[in-house]
């Protein structure tokens, strides 16, 4: 099939270069020169296991191609919008900007029976919207809804073989004509054992920013839980371990720590509070604004921790941040947790030194105040504290005894309690982690 990707950013590209591996001929399309041409060349401009390669492979394959001219869209009949809907400035809202202006760029391209699907997280009533308008350009072509549920880290694995595939078309029936062209694009999983559901256009927005919201809600439960266990003298990663047997509960997405941030659930949650608010439903979501509280509080209760892991003051104490990205095997510090701890301690008087294997650049883009070093073990020298604030593996492989060595003083804050204790106390470390005694 001939498919058109709108908007190669983190969704965008890796759907480009999956749709392509799964035997299609695809063309992506992004405003961004520099980001085509990086692609152009194989390389994604951003971190993502695996993406690279596929773009070469793909490539040289002749089934994928990049450009910024929305006319090429034009010889594809199936065209997938992955733009983002960031959090408006000053607002809880999504900013619906790229959406609109990729559907109303894509209109005069389209043709008869060409179908549009949208990938991007958007507030409930926004297919019905694109609906309408494309149907006013051309009324033989269709919009159906497909939410993505691909995590960054995973992107390549979740995009070829996802949980999951959720159409949502204008009536709602398995009889649309989007339901038989969707299936054609993924047949490839759907006959791997994807299973596949078809619904109306709001219950496939909101089965995304419902899947998020649940999985947002699971983090601070088990951070609220955590600032309980610290409270009782309790071991918060236990109790994860003790509930999460309950298969009704289940051990994933409970590990407590400095919470939850990245570029989707923060602004996924928030921007559902508003979409309720405007639907006169806001109740029914005010739980959210205290899963985002308890997430928030989580930041600066490690910033106080760690003054008192110095001793009661950060003044001149050099600290350093093991971790920047908002999450391991990704480079993305969009609303990263990390970074912002690190930001906080270094105002309030600290000498922040950052690390991470890869997130460095985008870090030192958002926060050029803070001192970044690529070498953990250089980053470490001379610390009077270790923060590990991102659960890299190299971290969590890292010798507490190598690094005792190198440090001023031995002491550790496992914001992701992902640290073997008894070691690093064995080791001569004074360890702190999350909601642990
Ligand atoms: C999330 C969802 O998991 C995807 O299903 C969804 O498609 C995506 O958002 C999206 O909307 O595009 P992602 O943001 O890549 O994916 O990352 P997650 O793996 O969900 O992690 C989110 C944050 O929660 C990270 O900061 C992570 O460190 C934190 N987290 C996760 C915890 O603090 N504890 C946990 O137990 C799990």
């Amino acid at each position: 099939m001939r498919i058109s990707v709108i908007g190669c950013g983190y969704l965008g590209a890796v759907h480009a270069a999956c749709m392509a591996k799964l035997g299609h001929q695809v063309i992506g399309i992004d405003v961004d020169e520099a980001k085509i041409a990086a692609l152009s060349n194989s390389k994604a401009p951003f971190y993502e296991p695996g993406l690279d390669e596929l773009l070469e492979e793909v490539q040289a394959s002749g089934r994928l191609s990049f450009t910024t001219d929305m006319a090429e869209a034009a010889a594809s009949s199936v065209h997938f919008i992955c733009v983002g809907t960031p959090q408006k400035k000053g607002e809880n809202g999504a900013d619906m900007t790229f959406v609109d202006a990729a559907a109303s760029d894509l209109l005069e391209h389209l043709g008869p029976g060409d179908l549009v699907v949208g990938k991007s997280t958007v507030p409930v009533g926004t297919a019905s919207r694109l609906s309408d308008v494309i149907r006013a350009q051309e009324p033989d072509a269709h919009l159906v809804w497909n939410p993505e549920f691909l995590r960054e880290g995973h992107a390549v694995a979740d995009t070829l073989s996802p949980d999951r595939f959720v159409y949502g078309v204008s009536d709602g029936s398995e009889d649309h004509p989007a339901v038989s062209v969707l299936d054609e694009v993924y047949s490839a999983p759907l006959a791997g054992g994807t299973p596949r559901l078809v619904t109306d256009h709001p219950t496939a927005e909101l089965v995304k920013t419902a899947a998020n919201s649940f999985l947002a809600t699971k983090i601070s439960f088990i951070n609220a839980m955590a600032e309980l266990c610290e409270a009782a003298g309790a071991d918060v990663t236990q109790l994860a371990d003790a509930i999460g047997m309950d298969d009704r509960i289940g051990r994933k997405f409970l590990n407590a720590g400095i919470g939850f941030g990245g570029g989707c659930l923060p602004k996924d949650i928030r921007a559902f509070m508003a979409r309720a608010g405007e639907l006169g439903a806001d109740q029914a979501l005010t739980f959210l604004r205290e899963v985002d509280s308890i997430n928030m509080r989580r930041r600066t209760r490690v910033v106080e921790l760690t003054r008192e892991l110095c001793g009661g003051t950060l003044l001149g104490k050099r600290i350093t941040v093991l971790g920047a990205a908002f999450k391991p095997e990704s480079d993305d510090v969009r609303d990263s947790p990390a970074l912002s701890i690190a930001a906080q301690l270094q105002l309030q008087g600290a000498v922040v030194t950052v690390t991470d294997p890869k997130a460095l650049a985008n870090a030192a883009k958002r926060f050029p105040e803070l001192h970044y070093e690529p070498e953990t073990h250089v980053s470490v020298e001379k610390a009077d504290a270790l923060l590990l604030l991102t659960e890299w593996q190299e971290y969590q492989n890292l010798d507490p005894y190598e690094l005792g060595r190198r440090v001023e003083s031995p002491r550790i804050l496992d914001g992701r309690n992902v640290l073997d204790s008894e070691k690093w106390r064995a080791a001569g470390w004074t360890y702190r982690g999350l909601g642990r005694p």
